[in-house]
């Protein structure tokens, strides 16, 4: 039996056993619980695709930083002085010190490493170095030191939505993206201003399992009248023997959508688009029939005239999968990130935005749902943490070293483009496995972008 942690494969040095570690219909538990497995996703998917850093509107003035990783790589964004928004490594040039130490703040015009003072502009270029003079002789220009603080060079700002590859060469954003961005542009334009705000905060808790154990989730519709039976379906019980006439409580509106039938997530759908990313919800979704919000729908028809803000407000779909590792709710503004720590332990985000311009009661909503759903102290997530944690228990269990993603599988489904499928099929997770596949190889270039 191979127990979590390194198996005997090797995989760093052996590029052939890693592509068998998927097929058609399975893929292997070595994906979700080797040390090797890991480092390659940091070394390669997660530095040859885009990945989501943070919103602008989390850095308005000139020196705000807002400080994350991409993969397990240390970053720092933060607004230029000439406004321009750079991501830079964290990492000082000098003796390696994390220089921004906060999750954000205001760094003024540069940065300032708390260890011996060197600081650099906004952009990672040396500002000064203390004691300079011991340095005119000493051949610093051609140290590695000397490049300063290194900015990403390839970021790319989406409607304020900030993403960047860390690799030189790669994929295009709209080529890896596509008609996916969709989904950031409907959440969006729920605002009437067309503006979004990172609000509330972020809720951050460390889960036990693989990274990709939360991906898989968001499009699994054959969960949730299953695991939320407990937290969704008790909520239902208590309001059916709630006494006729009783106002329904917003709770009740954003839980009891969790316990609809195999046949409701059925018949809703699931985009399956390229490059790992789709959404369930195409027809239908459980976020379909949340109560109007007062004045939210004269802002909209104002702002856009009563055709298109139906069509806006008409889109409600449910999860989107931006692969590798984000999930936007486009009707109720909220968006999750499944930030990789090690093999078997992932930071799990979930952030909120008020659509800007829209009545308050709207971003009141967006921030019950994310307490009553997704927070630390929250009810739904719980159940699916439990799932997770259990599979992260005993994937190395000798009795098997597949896990299977068979369901409504198609075999001529891998070279089709941009469908729309069964709401309960597994094809979007095919979907992601055959994206894992394609980048977790070496990338042609695999520089800094310096
Ligand atoms: Fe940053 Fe020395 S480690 S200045």
């Amino acid at each position: 039996m191979m127990s979590a942690g390194k198996s005997a494969n090797n995989y760093k040095q052996n590029p052939e056993a890693v592509q068998a570690l998927v097929r058609e219909r399975e893929v292997h538990r070595d994906l979700y619980i080797d040390e090797d497995v890991f480092d390659l996703e940091m070394a390669n998917l997660f530095a040859s695709t885009w990945v989501f850093v943070g919103h602008e509107s989390q850095i308005p003035n000139v020196g705000d930083y807002y400080t994350t990783t991409v993969g397990n790589e240390p970053v720092v964004m933060v607004r230029h002085t000439d406004k321009s928004i750079k991501v830079l490594y964290n990492r000082c040039p000098h003796r390696g010190v994390k220089v921004a130490g906060d999750v954000c703040g205001n760094t003024g015009k540069f940065f300032r490493c708390p260890y011996h003072a060197w600081t650099f502009r906004t952009d990672g270029k040396i500002l000064a170095i203390p004691l300079k003079s011991g340095y005119e002789n000493a051949g610093l220009d051609t140290c590695d030191a000397a490049k300063g603080m290194v900015a990403v060079d390839n970021v790319h700002d989406y409607r304020g939505f900030i993403f960047c590859r860390l690799n030189s060469e790669g994929v295009s954003f709209e080529d890896f993206f596509g008609e996916s961005l969709s989904t950031i542009d409907n959440m969006i334009d729920r605002s009437p201003t067309g503006k979004l705000q990172v609000e509330g905060g972020i809720f951050r808790y460390v889960h036990k399992c693989n990274w990709k154990m939360l991906v898989d989730n968001q499009t699994d519709t054959c969960h949730p009248m299953v695991a939320h039976e407990s937290s969704a379906g008790t909520a239902v019980h208590v309001w059916e023997e709630a006494p006729a006439g009783t106002p329904k409580p917003m709770a009740v509106e954003l839980f009891a959508p969790f316990m609809s039938s195999y046949e409701f997530f059925d018949k809703m759908g699931i985009q399956v688009w390229e490059n790992g990313h789709g959404h369930t919800g195409v027809s239908d979704s459980i976020h379909a029939a949340y109560s109007d919000i007062p004045g939210y729908w004269d802002a909209m028809s104002a702002a856009y005239g009563e055709e298109r803000a139906a069509q806006i407000l008409g889109d409600v779909r449910h999860n989107t999968v931006y692969f590798p590792n984000i999930l936007v709710k486009g009707p109720i503004q909220t968006l999750r990130l499944f930030k990789p720590l090690s093999a078997g332990t992932t930071m799990v985000e979930s952030w909120t935005f008020r659509l800007v311009g829209a009545p308050d009661l709207l971003f009141e909503r967006s921030l019950m749902y994310n307490r009553l759903i997704n927070a630390p102290t929250s009810v739904v997530g719980h159940d699916d943490l439990e799932m997770y944690e259990r599979s992260q228990e005993v994937l190395h269990a000798r009795s098997h070293e597949w896990v299977n993603f068979a369901r409504l599988y198609d075999p001529a489904e891998a070279g089709q483009r941009n469908v729309v499928t069964q709401g309960t099929s597994e094809w979007q997770m095919r979907n992601q496995y055959r994206t894992w596949l394609r980048f977790i190889k070496p990338a042609q270039n695999e520089g800094v972008g310096i």
